[in-house]
């Protein structure tokens, strides 16, 4: 009983090397056919290569997911190359943003704009595909942990986030009719384990991102010099936050994602999925023990074969 996704068709918006690629890499490894959306050439360049090294196949369907010229002209590529369109992630955004009291208007606006208007519009026109060909598909809308619970200096991304969710809700119920479901999937912070992408940063001399104990500053650190401003967050040491010590990986959303692809997930429609070693579980009184402390979770099944420079 191995999951498989062979002979199926997958679209992924916004391939950046992180989420997007490592979302587009697993469905590909899986065994679908994957098109390649960005509004980056560069990165959809980079997402196929990626994919065709690891032995999958893959088109490109480039373009802003906010216009729906652009939306029809790069979904009806897809049709036209290989027929159909079985399974739609929208996982376009932007991140970051500022905090409502230093958030500007057009910042805001572009920001719900690329969430609010890339996911229906992918969603209205792969969803009419799948309903004129009866393609009983799958749509994942990736949400984030912001979604669900506040951060201080998101307050664009918190919004659209919490709007994607209950989207997915009112999408899964206007397609549950043709056998389409809906659903989204929460990243909480994973650690970016492309290989090309931490080449890159090693080159830059970047520190890989993801959760990090006792960083200062971050998401909602005081700016500016006004007397009345006050921190939002705490920014001294802080103990870890995972029951299980670790996030994951876009490799670990990858797997996930792919599985609620399959028809074993034929009658999930309407939930959220989240890989996240228990994070948002948490009680907020509960501080978890520190990672050397822990078990730990099983090992990663990789998916990206290829080496590091060096290795
Ligand atoms: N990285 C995290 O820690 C994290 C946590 C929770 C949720 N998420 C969500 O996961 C998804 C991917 O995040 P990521 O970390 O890979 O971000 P990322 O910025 O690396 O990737 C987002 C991609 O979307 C593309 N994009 C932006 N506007 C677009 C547009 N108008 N049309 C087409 N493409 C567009 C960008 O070019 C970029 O490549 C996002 O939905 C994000 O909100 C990320």
């Amino acid at each position: 009983m191995d999951v498989s996704l062979e002979g199926k068709v997958a679209l992924v918006t916004g391939c950046g090397p992180n989420i997007g690629s490592g979302i587009a890499l697993a469905l590909a490894r899986y065994g679908a056919k994957v098109a390649v959306n960005d509004v980056s050439k560069e990165s959809v360049d980079a997402c196929i290569a990626r994919i065709e090294r690891n032995g999958g196949t893959a088109m490109a369907a480039p373009g802003d997911v906010t216009d729906e010229e652009t939306v029809k002209g790069y979904i009806g590529d897809v049709l036209a190359a290989w027929g159909k369109i079985d399974i739609l992630v929208n996982n376009a955004a932007l991140l970051g943003g500022r905090g409502v009291l230093d958030e500007t208007a057009e910042a805001f606006h572009r920001a719900v704009t690329v969430s609010s208007m890339g996911t229906f519009l992918n969603t209205k026109h792969v969803g009419r595909s799948m309903a004129e060909r009866g393609v009983k598909g799958s749509i994942v809308c990736v949400s984030s942990s912001n979604g669900w619970n506040g951060s201080a200096g998101v307050c664009a991304y918190a919004f659209h986030k919490g709007g994607v969710n209950n989207f997915v809700r009112a999408a899964a119920m206007d397609l549950a009719p043709y056998g389409i479901r809906v659903n989204s999937f929460t990243p909480t912070a994973p650690n970016p384990d492309n290989p090309e992408l931490l080449a890159q940063w090693k080159r830059e001399g970047r520190t890989p991102f993801g959760l990090r104990p006792g960083a200062a500053g971050g998401l909602g650190a005081p700016e500016g010099s006004d007397e009345w401003r006050r921190p939002a967050r705490f920014d001294g040491p802080r103990n870890p936050m995972v029951p299980m010590g670790t996030t994951g990986t876009p490799t670990d959303i990858g797997h996930a994602v792919a599985w609620l692809c399959s028809d074993y997930a034929r009658l999930i429609t309407g939930i959220d999925l989240v890989v996240d070693g228990g994070a948002r579980a948490k009680n907020f009184a509960y501080v978890p023990a520190a990672p050397a402390d822990l078990a730990g979770p099983l090992p990663l099944i990789t998916l990206d074969s290829t080496l590091l420079p060096g290795d």
